[in-house]
């Protein structure tokens, strides 16, 4: 993780609309060639249609043509750090099982996991194979 990408996180979440929660997020997702995607967090005043940093960086990974993923950097102006909720767990599993993640805190500061971590026992496009 370069001190690059760190500037280049602090400067997406900028772009976060989060009036209500003001909980801003940013996420960069690439491929194993370094191709990037990115996404914020978007919030609405009907609450329930926010849309989380992490999906809206799946969604445009997909629209830009990426095919599959190799690391998830994730940053929140916290001190500890902030990982994907349920939902955007389960939507970056469906591209990559293996799909590293790095949760960055406010400081700078890294801690590595993994989808598979993430995500135990999850269901996913392999599952639907046996079933039809
Ligand atoms: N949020 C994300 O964008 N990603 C996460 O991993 C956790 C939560 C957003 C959703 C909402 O706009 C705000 O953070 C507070 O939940």
């Amino acid at each position: 993780m370069t001190d690059g990408l760190i500037a280049e996180l602090q400067k997406l979440v900028e772009r976060a609309y989060a009036p209500y929660s003001g909980f801003r997020v940013a996420a960069i997702l690439e491929d194993a060639d370094g191709k990037q995607a990115t996404g914020v967090n978007v919030e609405n005043a009907s609450y329930g249609l926010t849309s989380c940093a992490e999906r809206n960086a799946v969604f445009q990974f997909v629209a830009n043509g990426l095919q599959k993923p190799a690391v998830l950097y994730l940053y929140a102006e916290t001190q500890k750090h902030t990982a994907p909720c349920g939902a955007c767990r389960q939507v970056l599993f469906e591209f990559d099982p293996d799909l590293n993640i790095v949760l960055v805190n406010q400081a700078g500061e890294t801690r590595r996991t993994t989808i598979r971590e993430l995500v135990p026992m999850a269901f996913g496009p392999k599952d639907l194979e046996e079933g039809v």
